[in-house]
């Protein structure tokens, strides 16, 4: 099942997901998230990108080049334990915000605690492009986006794009949810 995305400006983006409860079974959800993100041509989504406040998010990064394939996972209920190294920036988009593309600068290397599907508690380090991956989608669940660490002169020159993308005025090859669309 493939679900809309939903789109900028909707107030579930901009909210700290909630724990999920404890053996909860999440595999029909994660498939049809991953449906989704496919169908998006995305490398990652997370679940308030459906409309769900859940801390949970996919990764499948092999579109973004050498040593990112098999790194198709689900983090469920991650806490992101620390952030190293140097910042640089990336060129990011987001399913959320279509056609939008802008510099981020991150720190290169995360250690992150997160369950399985099977709810099986691991902890690991990702360093480059599935650091930046895993950031992103983390960000996302603490109601973060990416157009939040442009500077307030990137913003004000994409204010009137951000808001078309709020109301549907754009053309988009899979399926939104606008929060400011009119009927
Ligand atoms: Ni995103």
């Amino acid at each position: 099942m493939i679900y809309p995305i939903v789109a900028y400006g909707d107030p579930v983006l901009k909210k700290r997901a909630e724990d999920i409860e404890k053996g909860t079974d999440l595999r029909e959800l994660v498939d049809n998230m991953f449906e989704t993100m496919y169908a998006a041509h995305g490398v990652g989504l997370a679940a308030p990108q459906i409309g769900k406040s859940m801390r949970l998010f996919i990764i499948d990064p092999e579109p973004m080049g050498d040593g990112l394939e098999d790194m198709k996972m689900a983090f469920v209920n991650p806490e992101m334990i620390e952030e190293l190294g140097d910042e640089w920036a990336f060129e990011e988009g987001c399913l959320s915000i279509p056609d939008i593309r802008e510099n981020v600068s991150r720190q290169e290397k995360i250690r992150i605690r997160y369950y399985d599907l099977d709810w099986n508690e691991h902890e690991a380090e990702y360093d480059g492009m599935a650091a930046r991956v895993i950031q992103h989608e983390y960000d996302h669940i603490e109601g973060v986006l990416f157009t939040d660490y442009l500077s307030g002169f990137k913003k004000r020159l994409l204010k009137s794009r951000l808001g078309k993308i709020s109301k549907g005025d754009i053309s988009v090859d899979y399926r939104m949810k606008f929060p400011a669309a009119k009927r």
